[in-house]
């Protein structure tokens, strides 16, 4: 299905935006939203044309399956096959909050929705404005990031426009979100509860209330990537991203040595690096983006996809990027890093 030009509209989270935006929905349209994490797609989860919509006015392939937002946990049944007690807890723990659960589908939801799959992906959001989105539509919403498929999160409403101006209906101008990368997202379906992306919700604090938690290979991520395969694809700058990870003096001097390197070639150089590096670095002839200091991850999570898409905005040959480490929200920002580097990532050796 290919999606129709039309002119979208910008609303304000009032009464009458919330209002506005929320009989598109149940009219069928697409309307982008703020979240804690990012901006979402929102769809009708449950009217497959309204399903079928967001994956055309993303280009998104039809088995990336999408996740289920409600506005509250006592819609679960809705969407759900069952809830076990371990969805129960977790829900009482960290919802509404940027924390995805994977669950049994269940009859009520479309197979668009979940790719075909068994299992359905459903969160509860904390920002208010996506809650009271959600509870007016009185339906569950489905909404994968509010961006081209390929391209980097939204964060603002103008960088929802810059993607899917003239796809969508409308979107909610709720300011910049919060929290800055997707949720975390968890399947309670294997035996052991497994992160499939890590995000807004650690994994040190999932590990706390679950005990034993397991990572999917590409969650652990260090690791530069193998195949170039559909995830891969994710967050991808136009211009080709290097991530180094590695005790700081050593990649700092990595990061001063290459972008030396490249200046000498001719080539335009962007770093995406914490203030520490920005004010060591300050002397090349490059163009920063400052994460803000490198203690401080829920800044540098916040800023993560802004910076990203402003370095790219003005096409560097090349943009070089330093790891946060796995601590915390680190484990996120490393995640998406390691995906736009897409293969480009030097390890030195020593502790990180
Ligand atoms: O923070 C977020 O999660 C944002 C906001 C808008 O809620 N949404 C978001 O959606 O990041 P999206 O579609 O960009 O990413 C959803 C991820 C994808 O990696 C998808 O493959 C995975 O969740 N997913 C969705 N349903 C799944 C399922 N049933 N089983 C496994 N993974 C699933
Ligand atoms: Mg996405």
């Amino acid at each position: 299905m290919k999606y129709m030009r039309i002119e979208t509209r910008i609303l304000y989270p009032d009464p009458d935006g919330i209002a506005t935006a929320a009989a598109l929905l149940r009219a069928g349209q697409l309307v982008a939203f703020p979240t804690e994490t990012v901006y979402g797609l929102g769809g009708d989860a449950l009217n497959p044309a309204a399903v079928a919509a967001i994956f055309a006015a993303k280009d998104r392939p039809a088995d990336d399956p999408l996740i289920v937002h409600l506005a509250d946990a006592a819609d679960l049944p809705r969407v759900t096959a069952s809830v076990p007690l371990v969805a129960q807890d977790l829900a009482a723990a960290f919802w509404p909050g940027p924390l995805t659960l994977v669950l049994e589908r269940g009859p009520a939801v479309p197979l668009a929705v979940t790719a075909g799959g068994p299992t359905v992906a459903v969160r509860v959001p904390a920002h208010p404005v996506a809650r009271a989105l959600i509870a007016a539509a009185g339906t569950p919403v489905a909404a994968p990031s509010a961006n081209r498929f390929g391209h980097t999160s939204p964060t603002t409403a103008a960088h929802v426009l810059a993607d899917l101006g003239g796809r969508i209906a409308a979107v909610i101008d709720g300011g910049p979100t919060p929290i800055g990368v997707e949720s975390t997202v968890l399947d309670l379906t294997r035996p052991t509860p497994t992160v499939l992306r890590p995000g807004g919700v650690s994994v040190e604090e999932l590990e706390a209330h679950l005990g034993e938690v397991a990572l999917e290979s590409r969650a652990v991520a260090a690791e530069p990537l193998r195949s170039p395969g559909l995830q891969e694809r994710h967050y991808a700058p136009h211009s080709p991203l290097w991530l180094v990870i590695g005790p700081e003096a050593a990649a700092r001097a990595w990061l001063r040595e290459r972008a030396a390197a490249e200046r000498a070639a001719g080539r335009r150089v962007g770093l995406l690096v914490p203030d520490e590096d920005a004010a060591a670095l300050a002397d090349l002839d490059a163009d920063i983006e400052p994460l803000g200091p490198a203690e401080d991850l829920d800044g540098m999570a916040r800023r993560l996809y802004a910076a990203l898409r402003a370095l790219d905005s003005r096409r560097p040959d090349c943009i070089l990027a330093r790891d946060p480490g796995e601590r915390g929200l680190a484990r996120a920002i490393r995640d998406r890093l390691t995906r736009a580097a897409a293969g480009r990532v030097v390890v030195l050796a020593g502790p990180i």
